[in-house]
């Protein structure tokens, strides 16, 4: 199965489709990865914070899948925002990755009480001078977040990956995006099973319609919307289902039917505030 390619503003391409693991345990990272690499995937997601950066490389490596044929992104977590925190942060994480460099470097949070994320911005800028990492970007930024870091740097994020779901869909944020040419990542595709996205009718029904699972009529939905999606399962069929998404396409009704579960006000948010995140 060949899953698309978007084409990041840094002249990268990123496979559309990912897998992500966010709390999967250090101890279980290898066999999750190994297993997902598997299925097919080849984009992982993974962080500093997560903790699990070498489980990530150790499957990696035992893979004997081609480094150019595979995207990994890692995070830059908020207490290495300042001063030589980012040069040092990243050479860590590629050490627990194995790697030369990474696909993707992306600023965590943007923390702001600390008002450091303009500072760490500029800090990834030059790593991927460097060639630590093939493209740079930001997670969790808000427009107010990207104005300041494009004014004081001029560099425009290759993506944002923000909680993105069709309960909360972040309207201004993929606006400012489009309107910028920087490419969104979501995260919490399924709602991190927090919201209750499964037994919308909009989903089931779609879902019934092309004989697929509610999570694979979700991921069609972001995936169609043109959203980069990495869901996280440490269930190997699971895993398998979120991949087999490329059989089947969403009408526009059933698209639109889906975007209309958003009930506009902010109430769909499952994650953390990036205002009030630490
Ligand atoms: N930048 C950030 O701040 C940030 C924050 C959070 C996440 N992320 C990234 O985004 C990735 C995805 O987000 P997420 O892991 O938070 O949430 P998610 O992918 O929306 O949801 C994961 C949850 O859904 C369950 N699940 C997965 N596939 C399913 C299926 N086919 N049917 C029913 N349930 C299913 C998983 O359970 P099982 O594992 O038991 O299958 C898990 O409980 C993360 O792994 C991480 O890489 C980034």
């Amino acid at each position: 199965m060949t899953v698309p390619s978007i084409t990041l503003s840094s002249g990268h391409d990123i496979p559309q489709l990912g897998f992500g693991v966010f709390l999967v345990p250090p101890a279980e990272a290898e066999k999750a990865v190994s297993e997902a690499l598997e299925v097919g995937y080849r984009h992982i997601d993974t962080a500093a914070i997560y903790g699990n950066e070498e489980g990530v490389g150790a499957a990696i490596a035992k893979s004997g899948i081609a480094r150019e044929d595979l995207f990994v992104t890692t995070k830059l977590w908020n207490d290495r925002q300042a001063g030589t925190g980012p040069d040092d942060a990243i050479r860590e994480s590629l050490d627990k990755l194995g790697l030369q460099y990474v696909d993707l470097y992306l600023t965590h949070w943007p923390a702001p009480k600390q008002d450091t994320y303009s500072h760490a911005w500029s800090k990834l800028i030059e790593i991927r001078d460097a060639g630590l990492t093939r493209s740079i970007g930001v997670s969790n930024h808000l427009p107010e977040h990207l104005d300041r870091i494009v004014k004081d740097t001029g560099e425009v994020p290759a993506v944002d990956q923000i909680e993105l779901h069709p309960a909360y869909q972040q309207a201004d944020v993929t606006a400012w995006a489009a309107e910028h040419g920087t490419a969104i990542e979501v995260w919490g595709p399924l709602g991190q099973g927090k919201y209750p996205l499964f037994e919308n009718p909009a989903v089931a029904a779609a879902a019934e319609a092309h004989g697929v699972s509610p999570a694979q009529a979700v991921i069609r939905w972001h995936l169609q919307r043109g959203f980069i999606v990495f869901p996280k399962s440490t269930r190997k069929e699971r895993m398998a289902e979120n991949f087999d998404v490329f059989g089947f396409e969403l009408s526009d009704a059933e698209v639109a039917a889906i975007d209309a579960i958003d009930p506009g006000d902010g109430s769909g948010r499952v994650g953390a505030h990036p205002l009030e995140k630490h």
